[in-house]
């Protein structure tokens, strides 16, 4: 098969990678790619992933077999739907069923009516009746822009002034959807350890990948800034055995089956990010992708073929086996560049890439090569360094091994990934 993927991210390195292990895949097209991802084929430059209609041309004049989305970005401006008008098989939603991300009150509606756990909430275009709300909401409060903020629109904190304040920046311009109407979510505190579980659906039927636990803050104990993920590791061990069954019989077959009875049904990666409550998994929220950081640590576990189960499931024909892992452990420790999240610094040297061992992956996320051939930092969340073992403990020191092998100035990352295991 000839597979297009979508995406540039550490995410889609290690889908790449995964992908093209596949005895199905005799080629494997990134657009963009990234600098990490050279070796497993061609990568494009100069086509945007969001420019759907031209990226459906070029699909159609490279004969792909199947394209594969990694980011919600061209998810939600339609790039299934355009890739679908001309034929070609597409492993994601579309842009009406990728709402479940695009839009938190849609995808809140679609909770409620199909029975799935989650918490209160409420939303609002107009700020003094959100204040109102809020002032009636005990604390710890969680103010949310209602559209897709790369995981930094959203605000929990126990200071009401700091989230009235959260809700004047999501009504007013920098986090307002591409829709051009901002409104703002007021969601119900929900109390447990999160969990990262992900299903691949056919728009019927929905079988889960091994869970992961992501670390969302900047700093070492969870403090400081929500991020898109710092670090993740794989399996989780302190949940109950039967839980991810829990979680596909409470939550992803029940919006699978919602999705279809409303005459839009989701096909792709459904990823259930959950808070695990004394009451049970609550959903925190859904993507319409999988997560990055937790790809990295997921997808090297898996013995299943990925892109014969992508590729039925496109189809429509998913068989309902359980996907094969490893009893192994990944622990991916993610290094981004001073500055991150707020702004990140780009073009400091990377040192030390040729030393990393062989139980080591490194997965590219922002990263470029130079004129003279150097790696460089072009971005926030730069590598991950994905430590390989027989359990957590051992994957976690091969990690920080060998991402303290790698450097650069202001280099950032947490030494915490994984240290409660
Ligand atoms: P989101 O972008 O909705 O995933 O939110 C990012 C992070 O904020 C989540 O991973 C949680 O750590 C936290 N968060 C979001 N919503 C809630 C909630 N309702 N209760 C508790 N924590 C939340
Ligand atoms: N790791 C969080 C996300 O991908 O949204």
């Amino acid at each position: 098969m000839k597979v297009l993927l979508v995406g540039g991210g550490g995410r889609e390195h290690a889908l790449g990678w995964a992908l093209a292990k596949s005895p199905l895949c005799d080629e494997l097209v990134s657009l963009p790619g990234n600098p990490g991802m050279a070796g497993l084929g061609p990568m494009i430059e100069g086509l945007d992933p969001k420019d759907v209609g031209a990226v459906a041309a070029f699909a159609r004049q490279q004969e792909i077999d199947l394209a594969v989305i990694g980011p919600e970005a061209p998810l939600a401006v339609g790039i299934v739907d355009a890739l679908g008008s001309l034929g070609i098989p597409a492993f994601g939603p579309t842009k009406a069923a990728a709402r479940l991300e695009a839009s938190k009150a849609f995808a809140k509606d679609v909770m409620q009516r199909a029975g799935v756990p989650t918490g209160s909430f409420a939303s609002f275009t107009e700020a003094p009746p959100a204040k109102a709300y809020l002032a009636e909401q005990g604390g710890p409060y969680v103010v949310k822009a209602d559209g897709l903020a790369a995981g930094k629109g959203v605000l929990v904190t126990e200071d009401l002034a700091a989230a009235e304040d959260w809700v004047d920046r999501c009504l007013t311009g920098s986090f307002a959807g591409d829709d051009g109407g901002a409104s703002v979510v007021i969601e119900e505190y929900l109390d447990g350890p999160e969990l990262s579980v992900f299903v691949i659906s056919d728009g019927e039927r929905g079988i889960a990948l091994q869970p992961a636990r992501d670390y969302k803050r900047l700093a070492d104990g969870d403090a400081g800034p929500n991020t898109g993920g710092m670090g993740s590791y794989s399996p989780v061990g302190d949940i109950a055995h039967d839980l991810v069954r829990t979680v596909l019989d409470q939550v992803a077959l029940p919006t699978i089956r919602q999705m279809a009875d409303d005459g839009n049904p989701y096909v792709g990666f459904l990823y259930c990010g959950l808070a695990l409550t004394s009451a049970g998994p609550k959903v925190i929220e859904f993507n319409c992708r999988l997560g990055d950081p937790e790809t990295q640590a997921v997808l090297p576990l898996l013995e299943s073929d990925l892109l014969a189960t992508l590729r039925d499931a496109a189809a429509g024909r998913l068989a309902e086996e359980t996907l094969k892992f490893s009893d192994g452990a990944a622990v991916n420790v993610v290094l981004a560049s001073g500055g991150y999240p707020e702004s990140p610094r780009k073009g400091d040297v990377i040192h030390g890439l040729d030393e990393v061992d062989d139980d080591v992956l490194v997965f590219h996320a922002g990263t470029t090569i130079d004129d003279r051939g150097h790696t460089r930092t072009n971005g926030g969340r730069v590598l991950s360094v994905v430590g390989l073992g027989d359990d957590v403990s051992s994957a976690r020191s091969t990690a920080y091994r060998a991402a303290s092998k790698i450097t650069w100035k202001q280099q950032q990352y947490r030494t915490d990934i994984a240290g409660g295991e």
